[in-house]
């Protein structure tokens, strides 16, 4: 059976062997910036499962940006063999690897999901080494309870974006061939888009255009390092609980494609505490998101990736058949199962749904397969009812 699923594609120069992305998810496993094993064990899982493209976490270019002392850096060139190596094992299971830059903002420095996502307090040794203040484009702070962080002067912008600049050559030297640059939820560039948290005077502020400069200066300088032939995707939120409509991100996506982004990750909320997964006070459903990729993949003409409770195979088929958008992503249904593209596959009833995995699950998963009848029981009491598995593959 044909699957859009399935389907190959080309992005710019790149290759992806179907439309699976894996969401881009802080493992909070870092020290200090620096890859762990841990982080090589779960991208490698990710990749050997099948999906067409592992984006890695939100990956920080300025230390001051880090959501908490547990995220990735990409500040300096020492971080680089242990990024390549995640890129490395990434490609080596047939995936395309991919890695978000985020900054944080005004949110920066919390303790991690499990500890209360609290604001730290900036002690030495949780600090990179390094200072670590809050800054943002106003001295706003996040919520009452948050730290006030320093509103960025004109030097300190150009600074920074010249870091972008010099972490996409570290992104290139360690070997990704899909860059994404994080504007969603809450952190420093949404916080930039945002009437609510930017309230410059200057020319960063004042007007939706004065509001989208940061943005585009960021995406001009990547687009510098970054070559022709490989993408750039940007992650918005869509809608946020702040006042920031669909249609605001139609009209940022319609800008910002003109400075070379080719896909709009389409997330949502995060600029108020409590807002990260935005349903406006209602249980987040089946691809709550998908309706805003559809909507700025009408409005904007421009390639849209679906993401938020994308958990069925059948639903992740229908999310393209219907032109909600040209990829999906799947985050924590891939921590229940990394294996999802090829059960999908399976599932979906392609022709050969092993082939995207190593030859030590398609060998055998394709034997059990067969034995099975020509496809799974679908229930345990139905699969005894049947013959068993022969045996003779007990190596
Ligand atoms: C543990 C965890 C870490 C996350 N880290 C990031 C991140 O680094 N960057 C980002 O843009 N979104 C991040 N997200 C959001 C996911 O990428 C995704 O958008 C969200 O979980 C909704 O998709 P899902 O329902 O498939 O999980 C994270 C989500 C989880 C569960």
């Amino acid at each position: 059976m044909q699957t859009l699923l399935f389907t190959p594609m080309d992005l710019r120069g790149v290759h992806v062997r179907n439309r699976i992305v894996v969401s881009p998810m802080l493992t909070y496993a870092a020290v200090n910036g620096y890859v762990q094993d841990m982080h090589t064990i779960h991208y490698g899982k990710l990749a050997y499962g099948g999906a067409g493209l592992v984006m890695v976490e939100s990956t920080k270019a300025d230390p001051r940006g880090a959501s908490t002392p547990r995220d990735l850096g990409i500040w300096k060139d020492d971080f680089l063999p242990g990024l390549t190596k995640i890129a490395d094992t990434i490609k080596a299971y047939g995936a395309v690897a991919g890695i978000q830059l985020g900054h944080s903002g005004r949110k920066a420095r919390r303790s991690v999901p499990w500890e209360g996502r609290t604001p730290l307090a900036s002690h030495p040794g949780l600090d990179h080494g390094e200072e670590w203040e809050l800054v943002a484009p106003s001295e706003i702070a996040h919520s009452n309870g948050w730290y006030m962080p320093r509103a960025l002067s004109i030097d300190d912008i150009e600074t920074l974006i010249e870091g972008y600049g010099a972490a996409v050559e570290r992104v290139k030297k360690a070997g990704f061939d899909v860059l994404e640059l994080h504007a969603a939820h809450g952190y420093l560039l949404h916080q930039f888009l945002s009437p609510v948290a930017n309230q410059r005077t200057d020319k960063y502020g004042g007007s939706d255009e004065n509001r989208l400069r940061f943005a585009r200066e960021v995406l001009d300088r990547i687009r510098q390092s970054w070559p022709d032939d490989k993408p750039l995707f940007l992650r918005v939120s869509a809608v946020d609980e702040a006042g920031w409509l669909v249609e605001d991100s139609a009209r940022v996506a319609r800008a910002l494609k003109e400075h070379g982004v080719d896909v709009i990750d389409c997330s949502s909320g995060g600029m108020t505490p409590g807002g990260s997964t935005v349903n406006f006070g209602a249980p987040a459903g089946y691809g709550y998101q998908a309706p805003y990729a559809e909507y700025v993949r009408k409005h904007a003409d421009v390639m849209t990736m679906a993401v938020g409770l994308i958990i069925h195979a059948d639903q992740a088929e229908a999310i393209l058949q219907s032109g909600q958008a040209d990829l999906v992503a799947l985050g924590r249904e891939m921590l229940n199962n990394p294996n999802w593209p090829m059960d999908a596959a399976t599932k979906l009833g392609i022709d050969d749904p092993y082939s995207m995995v190593p030859p030590l699950y398609s060998f055998y998963l394709q034997k059990r397969m067969q034995a099975d009848f020509g496809g799974r029981p679908s229930t345990w009491r139905e699969g005894i009812e049947t013959e068993s598995v022969p045996s003779d593959d007990a190596d």
